[in-house]
């Protein structure tokens, strides 16, 4: 964190206002920030333009805006000043910019309000553009909803038409004051109901008293409401409830409102929900005969909530016949039918509301984004006169709602929508839209599944690319992060805004102004076939690479290892001149049972990249990436990769047992996670972890094992809950007894009786187990550490002297090394730190079993008498391979923690075996 706020506030919003968003935009390219909107067009800086910060981006797109919008469009921009990115806005602040950006004539009148000193805060008092605003909306609503006859004379009485107008300050609290208004109006009826029963009992009529009684039993109740499936009603608590996508309601499941979900356009499922709903009631009075007369019916449903196109769930319209339907329900069941008309309302999708297209009337309407001109936060519920609760106003309120700003720039709004009929324009532009659309999703069945909406609400759904022949491709659309990346492609190669629909992220929302000029959304059409080609193709370098490109979005984490020092990281240096160790001679097989041979167990291993350069290993339609691009494309792109399934293997063991391995991939390299546990900042690559966890477990795998720095990041596995069943392991045990073996058997190959054993690292856990179990078997122990460890190290030489056969000494220099006949190294040093000078001559036996390597690949060189083990890596039993991509194996060998991993499995010794800090026993 800076001290002061930064100039673009980047790295304040990335870690105090989105922690946990600011990674997923950063991860698909989508960390841009503007600094200009007008029109159609959003604008940011080059990241090389002064006034930058680190913000905007850099390289340059496909097309330059050959396309400046016609002036007879009120929204022109002027074009980008210099340095400046001009960015086709598509998203159209998620259908809030029917108008474009900064909308001149709405701006205007945000300047007079300034100018009048108009007041923002008078609540309690006659609010006039409030009262103007209402008079409006309840006219337009009432036009729309046909309460004239076609000559133009109205319906109904003047005092039964137009709607009550309750101002509000975004789409969620209109949705609140609909459920409010909605519980408010059927508890008044039912207590309406009760005073009638009880006011027949009074006068004799009969059973009054027993019908009143379950009435106001009912009153108490908590109402139902019908919602929809897919549908979006906002996120605050109440209307989190009628929304539908379970990623966003199903923290919250115990919160709040009582729904029912019914499916979209079942006709059928509604009756149901309607019948399931009807409660009896007694009768108020006897039948004719003086007997008990026949049960009253009363449907217990609040409200039904409905979208006409259903926005956020992945533009879908409904179909006339449904929306009739429910008209037909609400007014059997005597409950209101709310139209929430906040995204499709205004004109977007073609008519001043959507539901209008059908002849739909609400008796609630919900408007709220395109009503504040894309500059004022304003939203209204609608309530149809005749059902209106009177003491609603009174009871339902806030601050700042009503006040002049917002009502003022609403009725701006509203008068430009009216005057430059854009419900026309968007139906007009919506057609020819849709219909090149369909054109490119008929020639490419393959790659888009589908082109919905009306008007300018239209979405393009993305089809099914898990079979792509590109593994990121297919681990992308696996997780259902394809939409993302494409709105990071089309960001970076086209200069286009659009984003997926969160609920439905495979369909890409296309919501642009109603000014928009024709040829920038054929623009679009133009860079969707070429994605959907590149998409048909398994291109993924065409699709992806735009994360690899420098720029913003590395705030923190600079760190960079040093060319090479990682090759290799996870098994030591390359040259090991000793076979590896034998997997079969474990010392104490006491707790080992032969499991039956015709059971094979299902373990997993989670292994990461040990270099950037393994991504194009993995992905090769990657590969013209250099390592530079790699790394900058895992940087950015690590948090937006799922764990994936790298391959899987069978392993037997000599007594017939058998193992199904499965290999998880996380996308980090250990650079960057040592940088980030270094700033404090893993909890990106803990998370990583535990999905990575979750999918092995999701595979069937019982026993799952940590390799590299997955079980550094997690103390030792410690970090992760594994669920239930399923033992977890960081194979350190197996990988400390190998080095250890591997160390005397060398020794004893070479005759030496007695050894000077330097263990490099001794005051880390790992080390201090190494050196506690080497005491017993060498004359004399060196531990070395660092000079800050010097109190540890002295420690450890406290509790083991003449506990261990060795004679302790301690040293906090590498030099000391030279004098040692074995070295057993441990650290967790970024890059090598021994080098050939801390090597004696006359045949040193040297042991890494660091990750990365402590041995630089110079020593072996320089000291060829040397013997230098990779202590992370044993020998399989029958000399087996595994069938792995991506592990740099010889046959028969392979890392000492996955052979631990490995072994459980085998031997089905089910439990977490080396689990949090491993200790000398
Ligand atoms: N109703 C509908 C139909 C909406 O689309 C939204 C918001 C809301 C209510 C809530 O309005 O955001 O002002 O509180 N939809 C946005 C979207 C967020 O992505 O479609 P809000």
């Amino acid at each position: 964190m800076t001290e002061r706020t930064s100039k673009t506030g980047r790295d304040e919003y990335a870690q105090l206002a989105k922690p946990g968003v600011f990674a997923r935009l950063l991860s698909c390219g989508l960390d841009v920030e503007y600094h200009r909107a007008r029109g159609d067009y959003l604008y940011c800086r080059e990241a090389d333009d002064p006034r930058t910060g680190r913000a905007g981006h850099s390289e340059g797109g496909a097309s330059e805006s050959d396309a400046r919008p016609p002036s007879d469009r009120p929204a022109a921009a002027p074009g980008p000043d210099a340095g400046e990115i001009e960015i086709l806005d598509l998203v159209g602040g998620f259908g809030a910019g029917l108008l474009g950006h900064n909308h001149p004539e709405v701006l205007q009148t945000v300047r007079e309000l300034a100018t009048q000193e108009r007041p923002f805060l008078a609540q309690g008092s006659v609010r006039g553009a409030a009262g103007k605003l209402a008079a409006e909306l309840s006219r337009r609503a009432e036009r729309e909803v046909g309460e004239h006859h076609a000559d133009g004379v109205p319906r109904k009485a003047p005092g039964e038409r137009g709607y009550v107008v309750t101002l509000t300050n975004s789409g969620t609290e209109a949705v609140e004051a609909a459920l409010k208004h909605a519980a408010l109006e059927r508890r008044r009826k039912l207590e309406r109901l009760a005073d009638e029963a009880a006011r027949a009992d009074a006068s004799g009529a009969g059973s009054g008293t027993e019908r009143a009684a379950a009435l106001r039993e009912l009153a108490l109740a908590p109402p139902q409401f019908l919602a929809l499936s897919r549908g979006f009603h906002g996120k605050t608590t109440g209307a989190l409830q009628m929304t539908r996508a379970p990623e966003y309601r199903e923290p919250w499941a115990t919160l709040g409102v009582r729904v029912r979900e019914i499916p979209a356009e079942d006709a059928a499922a509604l009756a149901q929900a309607v019948d399931d709903a009807t409660v009896s009631i007694p009768p108020a009075e006897p039948s004719s005969g003086g007997g008990r007369g026949a049960d009253a019916r009363f449907v217990d449903i609040a409200a039904i909530f409905v979208e006409p196109i259903q926005g956020e769930g992945g533009v879908f319209s409904l179909s006339t016949d449904y929306l009739a339907a429910l008209r037909r329900a609400a007014d059997e069941g005597d409950f209101p039918l709310v139209v929430d008309e906040i995204q499709t309302g205004m004109g977007r999708a073609g008519r001043f509301f959507a539901a209008s297209e059908s002849g739909l009337r609400g008796d609630y309407v919900l408007l709220a984004k395109a009503l504040g001109g894309g500059v004022a936060k304003i939203g209204a519920l609608l309530v149809r006169r005749d059902r209106y609760a009177a003491e609603f106003g009174r009871l339902h309120s806030s601050t700042f709602a009503e006040d002049d700003w917002a009502s003022e720039v609403a009725l701006t709004a509203l008068s430009v929508i009216e005057r430059d009929d854009i419900p026309g324009r968007a139906s007009r532009l919506g057609e020819r839209l849709l219909s090149r659309l369909r054109d490119v999703a008929e020639r490419y069945p393959d790659a888009i599944a589908a082109v919905r909406g009306r008007g300018l609400m239209v979405g393009v759904e993305i089809a099914d690319m898990s079979g792509s022949a590109s593994p990121l491709i297919r681990v992308l659309a696996g997780a259902e992060q394809l939409g993302f990346v494409l709105a990071g492609y089309f960001l970076h190669r086209d200069h286009i805004r659009i984003f997926p629909t969160l609920s439905a992220p495979r369909t890409l929302r296309i919501e642009p102004s109603a000014y928009i000029a024709f040829d920038e959304l054929e623009r679009f059409a133009v860079a969707l076939e070429r994605a959907c080609a590149a998409l048909r193709a398994g291109d993924v370098y065409e699709l992806c690479a735009f994360l690899a490109r420098p720029g913003p979005g590395f705030s923190r984490d600079r760190h960079r290892e040093p060319p090479g020092a990682l090759r290799g990281a996870e098994v030591g240096p390359a040259q090991s001149s000793p076979p590896p160790r034998d997997l079969g001679k474990a010392r104490d097989a006491r707790r080992i049972r032969a499991r039956p041979a015709e059971h094979t167990e299902k373990v997993g291993f989670l292994a990461h990249f040990l270099e950037p350069g393994d991504l194009r290993r993995w992905e090769p339609g990657l590969s013209p990436l250099s390592d530079e691009a790699c790394e900058r494309f895992l940087r950015r792109a690590r948090e937006g990769i799922p764990p994936f399934v790298v391959g899987r293997s069978d392993m037997r063991s000599p007594a017939g047992t058998a193992a199904e391995l499965t290999v998880v991939g996380l996308p980090f390299t250990p650079s960057q996670v040592m940088a980030s546990l270094r700033s404090g900042e893993a909890d990106w690559a803990l998370e990583l972890v535990a999905r990575g966890t979750e999918l092995a477990a999701g595979e069937g795998c019982r026993i799952i094992g940590f390799g590299g720095y997955t079980s550094i990041v997690t103390g030792n596995c410690r970090d992760v809950r594994p669920p239930p069943g399923v033992a977890v392991t960081s194979g350190n045990s197996l990988t400390a007894a190998a080095a250890l073996e591997a160390v005397f058997e060398e020794a004893r190959r070479r005759g030496r009786r007695r050894l000077r054993l330097a263990v490099v690292g001794a005051a880390g856990n790992i080390g201090a187990a190494l050196a506690e179990v080497a005491g017993e078997e060498v004359d004399e122990l060196v531990l070395v550490g660092r000079s800050r460890a010097r109190r540890r190290l002295d420690a450890l030489k406290r509790a083991l002297d003449g506990r261990v056969r060795a004679r302790i000494e301690v040293s906090t220099e590498l030099g000391d090394l030279a004098g040692c006949d074995a070295i057993l190294t441990a650290t967790n040093a970024p890059s090598p730190i021994i080098l050939p000078e801390h090597v004696g001559t006359g045949g040193v036996i040297v042991c890494d079993v660091a990750t990365p390597g402590d041995v630089d690949p110079t020593v072996q060189r320089a000291r060829p008498d040397a013997s230098v083990l990779s202590g992370g890596r044993v020998r399989a039993p029958l000399g087996q391979k595994l069938a792995i991509d991506g592990f740099d194996l010889e046959p028969g060998e392979i890392y000492g923690c996955l052979a631990e991993t490995l072994l459980l499995g085998l031997s089905g010794l089910h439990e977490s075996l080396s689990r949090g800090p491993l200790r000398a026993d």
